[in-house]
């Protein structure tokens, strides 16, 4: 076990001893390698850096409260993986190539995987590019897939705490009918702009609009939107240019078994004031309270500002008492590594 801070650790790239990697050439993936060495050659004109054929997934790994390592839902990553690429005319590695490179990742990084009761966590990111040098417009030939990880810390050092978010209205993350369901880079070069803005203005987080007609909620930068009605319904935007997030698949799963009454529905940004409680969740935090919302002169306000609402807390602690281990996988989610 490496001698880290582990409660302290944050959110950004910590060396570890190595990544895994498979390269697909004359139509298949090679076998999987573990590389030390953390630069990768790349060809200057490879596709990737020039026309943006690069798309990553992001999933953790815990230890869970018996002692051992286990994955998230990888096999829901592999999934995203896959239709992300498929949007942008890539080759994707199998669901089995997948899950077998985070394990692989895991194995040979184990000192490096966080204890358990440290709230820590190892992040997989695992990252598809086209190396194919291409000047024409076309789709790479060759792929690299890579799995790097890294430990990072616990998400919420001072608990569980409410931020407030805002509409901007002169940025869209995605186009309508263009790549925001798929989680490829470029959409984070996108966001990046709107999300600086949102920071000057003394907004943590930014929510985004349908980019049809603005009028509908879409999704957060780096997580789906959740809002919690006061008759006890789950519901989350129906919207054809959001990343299918896995946290809130999982979500919506816990919040049936608490009774709550699901729904994917088109969220009007005027009708925000249906919820009682907010929550943006991704892998990261799981959920981010959201105590405002900040759209044009109106702010709609969701509860305590100091605190989280009641169900957003059950569903909150529900998920990480599974990925801990803390209580019964009756869903079968854990993968162990
Ligand atoms: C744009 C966007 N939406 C939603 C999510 C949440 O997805 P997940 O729960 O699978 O992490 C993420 C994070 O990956 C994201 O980048």
């Amino acid at each position: 076990m490496q001698n880290l801070d582990w409660k302290n650790l944050g959110f950004a790239f910590l060396p570890t001893n190595g990544h895994v990697q498979s390269d697909f050439a004359d139509g298949k993936w090679g076998p999987l390698q573990f590389k030390q060495e953390a630069y990768i050659p790349m060809h200057v004109a490879a596709n990737c850096l020039h026309y943006g054929q690069a798309c990553f997934e992001g999933l953790k790994a815990f230890t869970t409260k018996g002692g051992k390592a286990v994955l998230f839902r990888p096999d829901r990553n592999a999934d995203r993986l896959r239709a992300s690429a498929d949007r942008i005319c890539m080759e994707a590695p199998s669901e089995e190539l997948f899950i077998a490179a985070c394990r692989m990742v895991c194995d040979r990084n184990r000192d490096f995987i966080p204890p358990y009761g440290t709230g820590a966590s190892f992040y997989l990111r695992p990252l598809l590019i086209g190396t194919e040098p291409t000047i024409g417009i076309k789709p790479s030939a060759t792929y690299s897939f890579i799995v790097m990880a890294t430990p990072v810390g616990p998400y919420y050092k001072d608990g569980f705490s409410p931020v407030e978010a805002v509409v901007l209205e002169d940025f869209d993350r995605a186009a309508p009918k263009g790549t925001g369901r798929a989680k490829m880079a470029g959409n984070y070069a996108a966001s990046l702009k709107p999300g600086l803005v949102a920071k000057k203005m003394g907004y943590p987080i930014v929510l985004f609009t349908d980019p049809r007609e603005n009028l509908y909620v879409d999704e957060f930068g780096t997580s789906n939107f959740i809002g919690i009605t006061a008759d006890g319904q789950y519901k989350t935007p129906e919207s054809s240019s959001i990343l299918q997030s896995i946290t809130n698949e999982s979500l919506q799963v816990l919040a049936t078994d608490l009774g709550l009454k699901v729904s994917r529905t088109p969220i009007r940004l005027s009708g925000l004031d249906q919820f009682t409680e907010v929550g943006a969740c991704g892998t990261a935090a799981v959920i981010t309270p959201v105590h405002a919302i900040q759209y044009r002169d109106r702010k709609f306000t969701f509860g305590d500002k100091a605190k989280a609402g009641q169900t957003l807390t059950r569903l909150y602690q529900g998920l990480q008492a599974i990925q801990y281990g803390e209580t019964a996988d009756k869903h079968g989610w854990l993968v162990n590594v």
